[in-house]
C-alpha cells in the first residue's frame, strides 16, 4: 500500500458519506486506503460501515471503546495500524478538503521531504477563514507565533505547526518518541525530531456539520504540551514550584496585613501552597500519566504527606549543616532547597505518578 489516509472521528456521522466520496475521487490512481479511528458515541461507526460497503476505496475502521490520548492518541493509533509508505492525516468534518490529498502526496515525493503539510499561514492562498470568530482566529495566530519562537530551528520551515492536515513519510518518523496526549499531533512530531518539511497553502474551510471539540480545556492542554516539549517534565515541575513560591509569599503578605502572627501566616501559606501545587501538578505536569497512577485519594495523601515532611525536615537539616559542618547558612539553605526540589521531583515521578 502506498498511502493510508487517517481520519480521526468523534461524532461526525453527517459528514462521513461526503468525506468517503470526495476522498475516493481524490485518490483515483493512487494505491490508497482510508482508515477511520473512531471514538464516537453517536451513529458514526454504523455510518462508516455503511459507507465502506459501497466504496471502491478500501475503508477500515478502528473503533475504540476505551479511547486514550484523545485526538492525538487516535492519530497515532491510525498511523501505527498502517503498513503504507505514507500516512496522511485529515479531519473528518471536511474543513480539510480531500481534493488536496494528491497535492500533498506529490509534494512529499517530489521534494523528498519527511512531512508535507497544508498550511493556513503560508504563501498566496493560505487562510484560516473557517475558524469561527475573530477570537479563535486570534488565539490560533498568537499560539502559532509563540510556538514557532519556542522552536526556532525545528519549526523554521513550518508556518502552521498547529495544522491537523499533513502527510508523513513513515520511515522517517520515530513513532516511539511520541506521547499521545495533546490535540496537536503534528507539533509533537515536528518538535521531537529535525525533519525536512514542505508546505502547501490551503483554505481551512468551515465545518460541514456538527460541532467543534475545541475548548478551554484543550487550550490548557496545549499550553501543557508545549511546555513539556520545550522544557521537559522537570521544567514544568519547576515552573509549578516557582508559581507555588510566589503564591506562598503573596498569601503570607496578605495574612500579615490582616495582623496574623507571622508563624501562623507562614504555616497557612505553606499548606495552601502545598494544595495548589498538588492541583497544578495533576493538571499541568503529570496529566498524561494519570491512567498509570494510583487513585486521586492516594496520590493526594502521598504528595501532601511528602511535602509536609519535607517542609518540616528542612529546618533541622539546615541547623545540622550550619552547626555541625560549619557551612555558610545561605549556602546551606540553597543546598537544602535544591535537594528538596530534586527529591520532590523524584518522589512524585517514581512513587506518586509512576511516570
Ligand atoms: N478519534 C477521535 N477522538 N477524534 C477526535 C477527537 C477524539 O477524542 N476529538 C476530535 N476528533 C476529530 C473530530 O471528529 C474531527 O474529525 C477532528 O478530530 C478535528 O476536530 P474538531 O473538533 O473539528 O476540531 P477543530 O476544527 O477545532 O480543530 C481542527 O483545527 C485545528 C487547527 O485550528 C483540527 O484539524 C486540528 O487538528 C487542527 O489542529
Ligand atoms: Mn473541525
Amino acid at each position: 500500500m502506498k498511502l493510508s489516509v487517517i481520519v480521526p472521528t468523534f461524532n461526525e456521522a453527517p459528514n462521513i458519506q461526503e468525506l468517503v466520496q470526495r476522498t475516493t475521487t481524490a485518490c483515483l490512481g493512487i494505491e490508497a486506503e482510508l482508515i477511520f479511528v473512531d471514538d464516537s458515541t453517536d451513529s458514526t461507526p454504523a455510518t462508516i460501515q455503511h459507507a465502506a460497503v459501497n466504496s471502491t476505496l478500501p475503508v477500515r475502521m478502528i473503533h475504540r471503546d476505551h479511547p486514550s490520548g484523545g485526538l492525538s492518541g487516535a492519530v497515532i493509533e491510525g498511523i501505527t495500524a498502517s503498513d503504507a509508505e505514507y500516512c496522511l492525516v485529515m479531519d473528518g468534518d471536511l474543513q480539510h478538503p480531500p481534493e488536496m490529498i494528491p497535492v500533498l502526496l506529490s509534494q512529499l515525493e517530489s521534494t523528498a521531504s519527511d512531512v508535507a503539510l497544508a498550511s493556513r499561514y503560508c504563501g498566496e492562498g493560505g487562510s484560516n477563514a473557517g475558524l469561527s470568530g475573530t477570537y479563535r482566529r486570534m488565539v490560533s495566530a498568537s499560539a502559532t507565533l509563540v510556538t514557532r519562537s519556542l522552536f526556532p530551528v525545528r519549526l523554521k520551515d513550518c508556518s502552521d505547526p498547529m495544522t491537523g492536515f499533513f502527510a508523513i513519510r513513515k520511515s522517517s518518523i520515530d513513532m516511539t518518541a511520541l506521547q499521545p496526549s495533546g490535540f496537536k499531533i503534528l507539533l509533537e512530531i515536528l518538535s521531537r525530531q529535525r525533519l525536512k518539511i514542505v508546505e502547501v497553502p490551503f483554505i481551512f474551510g468551515r465545518r460541514s456539520a456538527g460541532t467543534s471539540k475545541a475548548s478551554i480545556g484543550q487550550g490548557l492542554h496545549f499550553i501543557r504540551q508545549v511546555g513539556e516539549l520545550r522544557m521537559g517534565r522537570i521544567g514544568l515541575f519547576a515552573v509549578v514550584g516557582a508559581i507555588g513560591t510566589l503564591l506562598n509569599l503573596l498569601i503570607m503578605t496578605a495574612l500579615l496585613f490582616l495582623d496574623v502572627h507571622y508563624v501562623v501566616a507562614a504555616i497557612a501559606a505553606a499548606e495552601i501552597t502545598i494544595l495548589s501545587n498538588f492541583l497544578m501538578q495533576e493538571k499541568l505536569v503529570f496529566n498524561g500519566a494519570l491512567h498509570r497512577a494510583a487513585s486521586t485519594h492516594k496520590r493526594f495523601l502521598q504528595s501532601v504527606g511528602f511535602n509536609n515532611a519535607e517542609a518540616l525536615l528542612r529546618l533541622p537539616v539546615l541547623v545540622l549543616l550550619v552547626e555541625m559542618l560549619l557551612i555558610n547558612s545561605v549556602l546551606a539553605q540553597a543546598g537544602t532547597l535544591a535537594a528538596a526540589f530534586g527529591l520532590r521531583y523524584l518522589f512524585h515521578t517514581k512513587v506518586v505518578y509512576l511516570a
